[in-house]
């Protein structure tokens, strides 16, 4: 899709989702929701979902695409490099040192950290089959989506992501 038309896209979105999920303290249909609208919503991906943090390793969450590796370590992989803090916007993913292919198709990939008064509670995963296929605005627009829904869960505290 055409750059200029991707910011339009992502505002689409974090409207969408704050429907989705207004009202709703349930943190898994939340991130449920939130995988569904993402996979859907944009082009060219083969994966979308989240992993959250179980102490040193992370555990799969609810997600769209292929069944994934179920635990990552923090600090192994695109997606425990971000746990440790930074969003992550990998072009290809061969190129980046101890990726986790879990599907085979994947060729770039963005993880974006869960961060809640400075830890890290999981992260967003997105994959997709075409090398370069994210770029900033993915990168602002996924973290938009992020925010929104820490924000969405700091009203439940029985509710927590
Ligand atoms: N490729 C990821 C693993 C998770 S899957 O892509 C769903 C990684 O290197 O962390």
């Amino acid at each position: 899709m055409t750059t200029a038309l991707k910011p339009e896209l992502y505002r689409d979105l974090v409207r969408q989702l704050a429907t989705l999920i207004a009202g709703e303290p349930d943190p898994i249909a939340n991130a449920a929701n939130t995988a569904a609208l993402i996979y859907h919503g944009l082009p060219n991906l083969n994966w979308a979902g989240f992993y959250f943090r179980d102490g040193a390793e992370l555990v799969l969450g609810p997600f769209q695409g292929k069944p994934a590796c179920v635990r990552i370590p923090v600090g192994k992989g695109v997606c425990g490099t971000a746990a440790r803090g930074t969003t992550m916007l990998v072009p290809e993913v061969h190129d980046f040192p101890g990726h986790i292919a879990c599907d085979t198709d994947s060729r770039s990939e963005l993880v974006v950290p869960l961060i809640e008064e400075g830890s890290v509670l999981g992260v967003l995963d997105l994959d997709s089959p075409l090398p370069a296929r994210f770029d900033e605005i993915d990168r602002d627009g996924c973290e938009q989506l992020v925010a929104l829904l820490l924000v969405h869960h700091r009203k439940y505290p029985r509710g927590k992501l």
